[in-house]
């Protein structure tokens, strides 16, 4: 569904990606892993149309969106959960979330909002709170959520449980389950490389902008050299 056929991609005439050849199967989640400045965000902000590409093309459900607009591509149905939280903090929770509702009609508006609740029941909870006051792991639920609210086939999150302790980094990749059983197509940037890959269907090694391996979860967990050899290089990294 979602496809990369020989992407050269950077900042300005700088490529930082070089040859990328990679296809993500609808309905799966693919964990991106590799050492810092491998290119793992330049990939996904390359899928969103932030960064520029030079060579190659990017195809989303048979279009091609190589030199779309970041709106367009949204409006395709893919949504994009950035490293650093598109979440304004000095707003409520319900004021986040209805911002992000505001080209909806009303009733549309808040039938999302529920639904968006009941995705994310801590949410509800937290509505009257400004975002600035939650805790890591509801701010990264809100992003989520925003996320989700353009109602995207295929979500994008850059390192969703940075910073977060191992008991809230679970409850966020629940939460990237429970996307994935309502069908969405997740690609999910990870430091956290041992329990992401728990619960992805396909890993993903980024080097120096390139793919260094591309394959099934359970191989790659299988794999205990790989696996060394990956922790290795993303201690180096
Ligand atoms: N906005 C930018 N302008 C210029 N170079 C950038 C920019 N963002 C990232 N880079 C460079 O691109 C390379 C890959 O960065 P990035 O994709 O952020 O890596 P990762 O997410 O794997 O840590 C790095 O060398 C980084 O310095
Ligand atoms: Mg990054």
């Amino acid at each position: 569904m979602i496809e990369l056929v020989g992407v050269e991609a950077g900042y300005g005439k700088l490529n930082v990606l070089h040859d990328v050849h990679v296809q993500f199967a609808p309905g799966m989640i693919t964990v991106i892993l590799g050492p810092n400045g491998s290119g793992k965000s330049t990939l996904l902000k390359t899928i969103f149309g932030l960064t520029s590409i030079n060579r190659g093309a990017v195809r989303f459900d048979g279009r091609d969106i190589t030199q779309m607009p970041t709106e367009n591509i949204n409006a395709c149905g893919i949504a994009y959960v950035p490293q650093r939280l598109n979440v304004f903090t000095a707003m409520t929770v319900r004021d986040n979330l209805k911002l992000a509702l505001r080209r909806e009609t009303r009733a549309t508006a808040e039938r999302l909002l529920a639904s968006a609740y009941a995705l994310f029941p801590i949410l509800e909870k937290r509505s009257a709170q400004l975002a600035g006051q939650l805790s890591g792991g509801e701010r990264q639920m809100v992003a989520m959520a925003i996320g989700w609210l353009s109602r995207p086939k295929l979500m994008l999150l850059d390192e969703p449980t940075a910073g977060l302790s191992p008991l809230v980094s679970q409850e966020v990749f629940a939460a990237l389950r429970q996307l994935q059983a309502q069908g969405i197509t997740l690609i999910v940037v990870e430091q956290n490389a041992r329990s992401a890959v728990k619960i992805a269907d396909r890993v993903v090694v980024m080097r120096e902008g390139q793919i260094a391996f591309d394959g099934e979860a359970q191989r790659f967990a299988a794999d205990d050299d790989r696996v060394r050899d990956y922790l290795g290089v993303a201690k180096r990294g």
